[in-house]
């Protein structure tokens, strides 16, 4: 975890992934009860990490210009703390926090940076995974300000782990190993087939895991409680919180110190991608960051998800619908969902390493109807 503890020059805790971190981070800073904002587009697990924390979501309204949080819009003296999101590795703005709990999502954000300042290093914590720039398959790492906050954090880790199966985690690192040549090989069709075929993907209603609503009432008589919530909070993860031995450990963190030498592939394909004219404006004010996806808004999303898929081009990390919509009564909600529907709806989010790949087809695109 070195580049992550140089790069932040925080206290850094290993973990089996980034949502165990978060949960961890929620429980140690917040109280359940209090009031958290949060971005209604992010990863299906999050809201219910969240909800397992004992903590209310405050949907927050969304700007249309990066898909994070509109800090402009947003009432910050209703919310106890605030969960960024760094959408696609975009940048969430980091000033207009100060004063409140934070914690960084910085899953997609690895490389980004806030006003020169890496991101991670905003917030009592920054939770980073290692299965998205690394593409290590699973790991997270918890990076924290004060030393004196580790080792609480380490125990309520060890108390909330459960034992790892060895061969489970070889299966894993040679999945991720076949993704990695799938993809350098353009065979990612025949990849999708055979995950498909093995039951290797999430089953979902849409972009979105069942909510199942009755069970998860029941869980909420028990919080703060993650454990309650692992049918949900396992969503593309199963193992999320089962320790990792040593080949795993070790892959991980080949993995991460491969990082680096991507870069220059990155930022060139967040250049490419930036003169489409479908780009998210943001991404124009960032073609010095190596986003982890860049985010186009197109008019027919789904054709375009599915025309990229027939040209080995896979599309994921789509988060549709907003939060609000999706948990109705579990959350309050945005004051303004409408520019969160729209992105949901539109957004297209473009791998830049395999930019030059998907372009012929991304050239043809129109761009979404204006808001
Ligand atoms: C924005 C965001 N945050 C957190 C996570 C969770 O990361 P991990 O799979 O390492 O728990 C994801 C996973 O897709 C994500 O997209």
């Amino acid at each position: 975890m070195k580049p992550i503890a140089e790069r932040t020059g925080r206290h850094c805790l290993r973990l089996p992934s980034n949502r165990l971190g978060l949960y961890l981070a929620l429980r140690h800073w917040c109280t359940p009860g209090q009031r958290l904002l949060m971005s209604p587009i992010s990863a299906d697990e999050i809201l219910f990490l969240v909800l397992a924390a004992g903590l209310r979501p405050v949907i927050a309204p969304l700007s249309p210009h990066d898909g994070n949080i509109d800090v402009g819009r947003a009432d910050l003296s209703q919310v106890d703390a605030v969960l960024t999101t760094n959408l696609y590795g975009l940048p969430d703005q980091m000033s207009a926090f100060a004063g409140k709990i934070v914690i960084e999502d910085v899953a997609h954000a690895l490389e980004s940076t806030f006003e020169g300042r890496p991101l991670g290093t905003f917030g009592q914590a920054g939770v980073f995974s290692l299965s998205k720039h690394p593409a290590a398959g699973s790991g997270g790492v918890l990076a924290v300000e004060h030393r004196s906050d580790l080792a609480a954090l380490q125990q309520a880790r060890d108390e909330l782990l459960v034992p790892g199966a060895p061969l489970r985690q070889l299966f894993d690192v040679a999945t991720s190993m076949g993704r990695q040549t799938a993809l350098k090989l353009d065979l990612v069709r025949p990849a999708l087939f055979l995950a498909r075929r093995l039951g290797l993907q999430e089953p979902r209603e849409g972009y979105r895991i069942a909510l199942r609503p009755d069970s998860l009432d029941e869980a909420l008589k028990q919080v703060p409680c993650l454990p309650a919530f692992d049918q949900w909070v396992c969503a593309d993860l199963h193992d999320f919180r089962a320790r990792r031995g040593r080949v795993a450990r070790w892959y991980q963190s080949r993995r991460l110190a491969k990082v680096p030498a991507e870069r220059d592939r990155r930022l060139d394909g967040v250049r490419l991608l930036a003169e489409l004219p479908t780009v998210a404006a943001a991404v124009r004010d960032h073609l010095d960051q190596p986003l982890f996806r860049v985010p186009l808004l197109v008019r027919d999303r789904d054709a375009a998800v599915a025309e990229l898929e027939r040209h080995g081009v896979a599309v994921g990390y789509l988060y549709d619908p907003p939060y609000d919509d999706y948990a109705p009564g579990y959350t309050d909600p945005s004051p303004d969902p409408g520019p969160a529907r729209w992105w949901a709806r539109h957004v297209l989010p473009v791998n830049p390493i395999y930019a030059s790949r998907a372009l012929p087809i991304l050239m043809n695109l129109l761009p979404a109807p204006p808001l």
